[in-house]
């Protein structure tokens, strides 16, 4: 119990809690972009993707509400950490180089951090609760039918027949306007640089970086960063630029052939 209290008032603590929550949103955000990734495959997948997360009722609030406790511990204890290291000693007494290069580098760890949050703030009113645009409101979405069973690395999802949100279209109709995929790039841009950082500096202090592993934990962190504004710029570039067409049939492909 002093151990866990200890947690929440030491400086260490807090680092490590910073580290930790920021570890399970590395994890969430990559489950996410491989879940949304599926905009690539005929329509039935995505949605019967989204139906199975959204049958799964109690523990789907279970788990929006850990991350949410996740989101706030990890806001809370940067805004702690940074008032704390403002009111420590000035630059004098650890070298001017080595405070200004950390300094640098939280910075811009607080302005992407901010920008995160409002691309969440946005992104729920957007998706989840379909409130930002007409035209994405979740009501004005007409329900679907799988055509076919739905299944992930072989664990059936949905079944053929199964009534499910058009979660399809609701994307391509959300990407459509050049101004929403464009704050959606910038945001997940500055993710990035968020991650690049963060998670190069909790495997630091959760203790898991040492001189052996440090150059190869450094390309492992590069490359996954990579890959993930890759896959995330993906979704809003293929749909904006024509590369990725909505499948014939489904109210995405009508409303974007009723306006070019
Ligand atoms: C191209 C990028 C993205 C696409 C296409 C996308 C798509 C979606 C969709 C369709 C939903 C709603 C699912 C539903 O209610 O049926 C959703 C929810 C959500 N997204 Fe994203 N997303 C993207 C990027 C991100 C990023 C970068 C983050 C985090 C920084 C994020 C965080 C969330 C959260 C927290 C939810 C709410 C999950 C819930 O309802 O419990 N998304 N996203």
């Amino acid at each position: 119990m002093i151990l866990f209290g200890t947690l929440f008032t030491s400086s260490i603590g807090r680092k490590f809690l910073m580290a930790v929550t920021g570890l399970i949103l590395v994890g969430f955000v990559t489950g996410h972009l491989v879940g949304n990734l599926q905009i690539f495959l005929p329509p039935d997948q995505i949605n019967g993707y989204a139906h199975f997360l959204q049958g799964l009722g109690p523990l789907l609030w279970a788990i929006r509400l850990f991350l949410l406790a996740c989101v706030v511990i990890h806001v809370w204890a940067a805004v702690a950490l940074t008032m704390e290291s403002r009111s420590a000693r000035g630059p004098e007494a650890y070298g001017v180089k080595k405070w200004l290069r950390a300094s640098v580098a939280s910075r811009y760890m607080r302005m992407s951090g901010i920008v995160v949050l409002a691309f969440i703030i946005y992104h729920l009113a957007h998706f989840t609760i379909g409130f930002a645009g007409a035209e994405t409101f979740k009501s004005n979405l007409p329900h679907v039918l799988l055509e076919h069973d739905v299944r992930e690395f072989g664990i059936p999802l949905a079944s053929a027949g199964t009534e499910v949100h058009d979660v399809y279209s609701m994307v391509f109709l959300g990407f459509a306007s050049p101004l929403v995929s464009l704050f959606y790039m910038v945001a997940v841009g500055l993710l990035t640089v968020h991650l690049w950082h963060g998670t190069e500096s909790l495997f630091q202090t959760i203790g898991w970086r040492n001189v052996k592993w440090a150059s190869c934990l450094r390309r492992f962190v590069a490359l996954y960063c990579i890959l993930y504004l890759l896959g995330n710029l993906a979704i809003p570039g293929a749909i904006l630029s024509g590369l990725l067409e909505p499948a014939a049939g489904t109210t995405a492909a009508d409303e974007m052939i009723a306006q070019p």
